[in-house]
């Protein structure tokens, strides 16, 4: 295969997306320089003090792992200085990251979670970096406020992962179908490895933590039977693989088809809508799955469709091919 680099897969996509601009790309290449160095520290961290926890608790009251703040700085340090953007937010961060003063801005907004699936860091278990791209909507000034960049996942410009596996993987979109690069270290470069990728219509597997099954409603109790039943409406049976990294077990779903689900449960009344966050997990994953042919739902909405309140807002989230999601959307329709 021709080897096609992102730059030139950017290039040839900006002359077919008007308002497309070398600002964009220019964007890109620093996401794509923080996922280089990240890449680096992930393949060596059993080598150097990075695994384990760092004993804070963060925004989300989760124990953060040494290689969790370490990609969140590495991304912040570097994306702060690309010149293209107005503000950020991190899943590690409870408020927007502003752009200091003295550095260039431009009109982009990003939102990323540094590292998903970092309970499996030291299990060397695949982890990954999800980032998620909005033009700003209201104002100008330097301050930037949530108003004016908080927004559902329809506006999205672009959205994608990066996948530290047995390669290191870069899958996005930029609304012009779903790509996937493959870093070949010897250069140094992502390279096109999956051009246009679309999921399978009904998948073969199904992913959800099912040891909450005690937590869940009637209807998510229903939509989980649905795929453990071989004589059920779906007509085939179906494979459990959870990895327990979203990032992970989303990867393998769209290439080979099937559902993640993380629905909500009542384990924690303080988080009645699940453990997922809409910004920086569900709605770029969501963005991805569209373009790839597939869906992705709360339940009862489109999770493109959700208009969020805060930063840190948490979803239910059933996602992956379009038959099985949809069957999950039409037994939470019924009375
Ligand atoms: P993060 O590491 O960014 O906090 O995300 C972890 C998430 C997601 O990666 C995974 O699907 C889910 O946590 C697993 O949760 P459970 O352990 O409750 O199944
Ligand atoms: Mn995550
Ligand atoms: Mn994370």
């Amino acid at each position: 295969m021709r080897q096609i680099s992102v730059t030139e897969h950017l290039q040839l996509h900006q002359k077919n997306t008007p308002g497309a601009t070398g600002r964009f790309t220019s964007l890109f290449n620093e996401l794509i320089l923080s996922a280089k160095i990240i890449h680096r520290e992930v393949n060596k961290a059993g080598l150097v003090d990075i695994l384990g926890e760092t004993g804070d608790r963060n925004v989300q009251d989760e124990e953060v792992q040494k290689l969790d703040e370490y990609a969140n700085k590495i991304l912040i340090h570097r994306m702060q200085r690309c010149g293209v953007l107005c503000a950020m937010s991190s899943e590690e961060q409870a408020d927007l990251i502003q752009i200091p003063r003295n550095f260039p801005r431009g009109d982009y907004f990003l939102v990323f979670d540094p590292l998903d699936g970092s309970s499996n860091i030291d299990a060397n278990v695949s982890i990954g970096t999800i980032f998620s791209i909005y033009r700003r909507k209201h104002g100008s000034g330097d301050q930037v406020e949530l108003h004016d960049v908080l927004q559902k996942g329809s506006e999205q410009v672009a959205a994608g992962y990066f996948l530290y596996g047995s390669s290191t993987v870069l899958i996005f979109t930029t609304g012009d179908g779903v790509h996937g690069f493959t870093l070949d270290p010897s250069v140094g470069e992502f390279l096109l490895s999956h051009p246009d990728i679309r999921t399978p219509e009904q998948g073969r597997i199904y992913s959800v933590n099912e040891a909450y099954w005690h937590y869940w409603d009637r209807k998510t109790q229903d939509s989980v039977t649905v795929f453990k039943d071989p004589n059920s409406e779906l007509g085939r049976l179906y494979s459990l693989r959870y990895i327990g990294s979203l990032v992970s077990d989303f990867h393998r779903n769209l290439l080979y088809g099937g559902i993640f689900m993380y629905p909500a449960d009542f384990r924690d009344p303080k988080k009645p809508h699940g453990k997922l966050r809409l910004l920086c997990e569900a709605a770029p994953l969501a963005m991805l799955v569209r373009q790839a042919g597939g869906m992705a739902t709360d339940g009862l909405n489109p999770i493109l469709d959700i208009e969020p309140q805060e930063l840190h807002q948490r979803t239910p989230l059933f996602i992956g091919s379009r038959i099985d999601v949809s069957k999950v959307q039409e037994i939470f329709a019924t009375e």
